[in-house]
């Protein structure tokens, strides 16, 4: 039930604090150890790729978990849109662990990639949100990603979820492997649910800056380097999947290749400056696209923010910064929506769950 809420999506944007503190809770022991089925970890320690297989928004969570467990338990991955896998199959390495994310476990595109790698007899791993879900039911282990049942069509908490178990993944395995880190997960999350509550705060402002921004605009684009670049085109994806503006997001250093050929006068631009090491190029970009017209609205964080930042958002950890620089992006889509009358929940031609390929 949505309670006092206008929508599903706003509520379920409101309960991402409370999810990330659910999943510390579920993942960890009473010696505050981290919590996880010891086959999970075995079969994460012997493989030597992972392959991880997603869509939509699950997808863009994977892309970040890429970098977790790279960066963290320093095993090679591989991000692939699930409908796309088949045709472009990669070589496998001698040891592959497919892991699939999905909220609902029922995407179709998804499974036929489940079915096809079983054939071949590797071992699979779910995320999910729908333990007894198809994807989880089907392959060898699964993880509950315990956000709670996700109602609006555009997927919020789930997302988060989806990170936040794939960081504690990440640095169990690198424990697990002996991989020297200084990086306490729960402690890390627990500022990110602080943080994510912050923002769910901020409401009147952000649905002020949407006005500004987004109130006649046909496009939108969302840019960003490194880590910031896909939590962009997660935010594009839900601007247009629920406002209907065309909205593409891609890497600052793309622009020069293309894209700024589509800026003009009061274009928007939403820059995303999280990460230190690629700020200075990512406010070169800023600089680039206000010369050419756009009206640019640049999310930074707070340690590494500028005066003229239009929003900033808590200090969280460097990698963890997408779950929290995602809530502002729910926001705009979300008021970008309501205020062009469409509907918020159940946006026209899209279906919760894809169970058809
Ligand atoms: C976007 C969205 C979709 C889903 C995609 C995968 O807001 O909801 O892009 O993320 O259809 O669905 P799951 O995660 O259920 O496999």
């Amino acid at each position: 039930e949505k309670g006092t809420y206008p929508h599903f999506m706003l509520k379920e944007i409101d309960e991402q604090p409370f999810v990330i503190r659910k999943i510390i809770q579920e993942y960890q022991d009473e010696n505050d150890q981290i919590k996880l089925d010891p086959d999970v970890r075995e079969a994460m320690k012997a493989c030597d790729r992972i392959y991880i297989i997603a869509a939509g928004t699950s997808y863009h969570a994977g892309l970040l978990g890429k970098q977790f467990i790279e960066k963290m338990a320093q095993i090679p991955v591989e991000v692939h849109v699930a409908s796309e896998f088949s045709y472009n199959m990669p070589l496998l390495s001698e040891k592959p662990l497919f892991v699939f994310i999905s909220q609902s476990g029922e995407t179709a595109d998804s499974r036929s990639v489940l079915v096809q790698t079983k054939e071949l007899g590797h071992p699979a791993l779910t995320l999910t949100n729908v333990p007894g879900s198809t994807l989880s039911r089907e392959a060898d282990y699964t993880l509950h990603l315990h956000a709670g049942p996700e109602i609006a069509v555009a997927s919020t908490k789930a997302y988060t979820a989806q990170m936040a178990v794939l960081a504690i993944l990440a640095v169990d395995t690198a424990h697990a492997k002996g991989v020297d880190l200084d990086f306490d997960p729960m402690q890390e999350l627990g500022i990110v649910a602080n943080a994510m509550e912050a923002l769910t705060d901020q409401k009147e402002e952000l649905e002020s800056l949407t006005r500004d921004y987004l109130s006649t605009t046909r496009n939108c684009f969302f840019i960003g380097r490194s880590i910031d670049h896909y939590v962009g085109v997660e935010g594009a994806l839900k601007l247009k999947e629920i406002s209907y503006i065309q909205a593409e997001g891609f890497a600052g250093g793309e622009l020069k290749h293309g894209t700024i050929a589509l800026i003009e006068d009061g274009t928007p631009v939403i820059a995303l400056a999280t990460q230190k090491n690629v700020s200075p190029s990512i406010r070169g970009n800023v600089q680039e696209v206000e010369a050419r017209g756009a009206n640019s609205l640049t999310i930074s964080m707070k340690g590494i923010e500028e005066e003229d930042d239009e929003f900033v958002i808590p200090h969280v950890h460097e990698l963890l910064t997408p779950l929290a620089s995602v809530i502002p992006l729910q926001l705009i889509a979300y008021y970008a929506a309501l205020h062009r009358d469409c509907d918020v929940d159940k946006p026209r031609n899209l279906a919760k769950s894809v169970t058809v390929e």
